[in-house]
């Protein structure tokens, strides 16, 4: 079924200036980005996002980290979504990330990891929600 996902260009990727060969690796696995914008995060906004990490040990870490700059939001479509893009993005960890994958082409560490993307169709619905009014959706 044609699906729909959230997905984050991260601090470290904006920083360096990968947001072009991120979103060339979404297209070209065929995933449509239907809504994009560039955003600096609040602490609150971040911390809301994440909220689900609020006992981890890294959270603190994590929520300085997506604060840190830029970060892109977008909504990527298409058949699949929510598992092409954990594809495309590889393992969470770089070290673990498979070759081609996002993760193991641009990613610095497990927490400076260059992308987000929801884990499942139910979270993609409430992280889509949280960042983009449904007029902003275009597809
Ligand atoms: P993300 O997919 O956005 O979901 C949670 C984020 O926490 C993860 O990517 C990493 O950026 C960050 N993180 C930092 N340390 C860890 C860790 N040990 N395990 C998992 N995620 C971590």
């Amino acid at each position: 079924a044609v699906e729909r996902t959230l997905s984050i260009i991260k601090p470290d990727a904006t920083r360096r200036n990968l947001t072009g060969k991120v979103n060339a690796k979404f297209e070209d696995a065929g995933l449509r980005i239907v809504a994009q914008k560039r955003v600096q995060l609040t602490k609150a906004q971040a911390e809301g996002f994440y909220a689900v990490h609020a006992a981890r040990p890294f959270f603190g870490s994590l929520v300085d980290f997506m604060i840190s700059g830029p970060v892109v939001v977008q909504v990527l479509e298409g058949e699949g979504a929510v598992l092409k893009n954990r594809d495309v993005m590889g393992a969470t960890n770089p070290a673990n990330a498979a070759e081609g994958t996002i993760r193991k082409e641009f990613a610095e560490s497990i927490e400076a990891n260059s992308v987000h993307g929801s884990d499942s169709a139910e979270n993609a619905a409430i992280e889509i929600a949280y960042f983009f009014a449904q007029t902003e959706i275009v597809g």
